[in-house]
């Protein structure tokens, strides 16, 4: 790395995301003989097995934020803490060492005698003053050895250990405190810096939540407007992250990174007022070109054929708009087994219909993807959405109901569903005129482990033509509710009963707070709705 240029930061987590250690070392912990609470449908066989043969301590599975923690009670903590950073400090000529200080929840240090002895010896107000005393702790043998800390933003919480670097995550708030205490700080908020996060609306491969496009990083500014002049001389910059929870192999990484990292290299080495998107646009394609020398997994996402889906303006048929950012770019689409069409303007769908399309190069398909249309009596019709998705998980506005398209790939597909995080799903179909009816089904997804869970209870209401004339005799209103199996395989819940009306009103409940042993326990579930078909 050296010969590169590069110098490699070594981070050592403490006192939180410690499973391994302790699972090693139980004594690291404040209860060594209290089993490692996992969530339930997160545990491997060879898990359950080693609980079963005995084993009090296991190494958590997944991600998430766990309870168990490093005692900061017991002196043999310290000690040990001291021995891996020895051994690390040997092992990098890095000047900086990252320790971490992330997601450790207080729960055990408020009930450990040794925890609450510490606090009392040192005249420790709280469990996160006793955090600062420890985290102090390190940072003065660091400094000791020559090295300076760094720390996630909450080491702020019982007070900034002296010398400590910040690196804000949590936003820019932990970041624009520490310059202002006169802290060094680093900036790495979540949005738009988390790499492990979708580049494109367009992506298909699983990442974590959330998009950050290449246009926000390069739009990301590391010194805050409200960070007073002062002070912005404390920002010694801005740091991507790349988590891979869901990242099994390196050239997924390459993936997530290129070319993203190319838009924070700029911003970071590029005096602001010298910015400019426009010439950075105009150098993608080189890089693109010299990523491919160098055998770079790289994502084109950037180019890729952008296909927006909206209703005609009579609520009749689909409208599927294809463009891309690719200068001169040349798109071609057929339908179903049909030959292809040079595309010119949104293509009119009016039946269930696969449409296939590309950028065409030398004749030749760069990336040929399909777009599957299923008609029903919903589709393309106007929708009055009561409660906004969240901003997470958007889809394509209130049309991503009843645009066609069902998913099939699940959570890769994401921006194919509205997702409701603790709330419900309340939405009318006007379907234009009466129509005769016979079934609703309400399109879900169930990925318990991603915290998103079915509704409980689905409540479909026909509510006939409204006439404010009122001369017409109407069939009364009607609401039909089904309950659902949290156990239940199918996410097609259908509610069937024969109806004529103009509307139907569709309310799917949130499931509510997940449970305790779950993942995500405590915290509010997610509703995912791809699709309402009315037949
Ligand atoms: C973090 O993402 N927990 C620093
Ligand atoms: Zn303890």
């Amino acid at each position: 790395a050296a010969e590169r240029h590069i110098e490699v930061i070594p981070e050592i987590e403490l006192p939180g995301h410690a499973s391994a250690a302790i699972a090693a070392y139980p004594w690291l912990s404040c209860f060594p003989d209290k089993l490692t609470p996992m969530p339930n449908n997160m545990m491997s066989r060879k898990s359950i097995e080693q609980q079963q043969a005995g084993r009090v301590k296991l190494v958590q599975e997944t991600w998430g934020v766990f309870d168990d923690i490093f005692c900061a009670g017991k002196p043999t903590t310290i000690i040990f803490l001291k021995d891996v950073l020895t051994e690390v400090v040997d092992l990098f000529p890095s000047k900086y060492i990252h320790i971490g200080g992330d997601e450790a929840p207080k729960t055990h240090w408020k009930i450990c005698p040794q925890c609450q002895q510490r606090m009392k010896d040192n005249n420790l107000k709280d469990e996160h003053e006793l955090q600062s005393w420890l985290i102090n702790q390190m940072g003065n043998f660091l400094t000791s050895k020559g090295k300076a800390l760094i720390g996630w933003d909450e080491i702020l919480e019982g007070g900034l250990a002296e010398n400590a670097i910040v690196m804000s995550w949590r936003g820019e708030a932990g970041g624009i405190e520490a310059a202002k205490q006169q802290h060094q700080v680093i900036m790495t908020p979540g949005k738009p810096l988390y790499f492990d996060h979708t580049q494109s609306a367009n992506e298909d491969s699983v990442t974590f939540g959330g998009l950050n496009t290449i246009e926000a990083v390069y739009d990301y500014n590391p010194i805050p407007a409200s960070l007073p002049n002062t002070a912005a001389g404390y920002i010694l910059g801005a740091q991507a992250n790349v988590w891979t929870e869901y990242i099994s192999n390196p050239a997924k990484i390459e993936y997530q990174l290129f070319p993203r990292i190319a838009a924070l290299s700029e911003v970071l080495w590029t005096q602001p007022g010298v910015k400019d998107w426009n010439s950075f646009e105009k150098k993608l394609p080189a890089l693109f070109v010299n990523l491919k020398k160098e055998n770079v997994n790289f994502s084109k996402a950037y180019f890729d054929v952008k296909a927006t889906i909206s209703a005609s303006p009579n609520n009749e048929q689909l409208l599927l708009d294809l463009s891309s950012k690719l200068p001169n770019a040349f798109i071609k689409y057929k339908v179903d087994d049909g030959s292809f069409f040079n595309y010119k303007q949104p293509i009119i769908i009016s039946k269930s219909a696969e449409i296939t399309y590309s950028i065409f190069e030398n004749n030749l398909p760069l990336k040929l993807k399909t777009k599957s249309f299923k008609f029903n009596k919903a589709t393309g019709k106007r929708v009055n959405l009561q409660q906004e998705a969240s901003a997470s998980y958007p889809g394509n506005g209130s049309v991503t109901l009843v645009d066609g398209i069902q998913n099939t790939k699940g959570l890769p597909a994401a921006s194919e569903f509205l997702g409701f995080k603790g709330t419900d799903l309340d939405v009318t179909i006007d379907l234009g005129k009466e129509m005769e009816i016979s079934e609703v089904t309400v399109h879900t997804l169930k990925q318990e482990t991603s915290w998103i869970y079915l509704p409980t209870e689905l409540a479909v209401t026909f509510l006939p033509f409204i006439d404010t004339n009122a001369v017409k005799k109407y069939p009364p209103i009607e609401t039909v509710t089904v309950v659902v199996d949290k156990n239940q395989a199918e996410t097609a819940i259908k509610v069937a009963g024969n109806h004529t009306c103009r509307y139907v009103r569709v309310v799917a409940k949130n499931f509510g707070t997940i449970q305790a042993g779950n993942a995500g326990a405590g915290n509010p579930a997610w509703l995912f709705i791809d699709e309402i078909e009315i037949k």
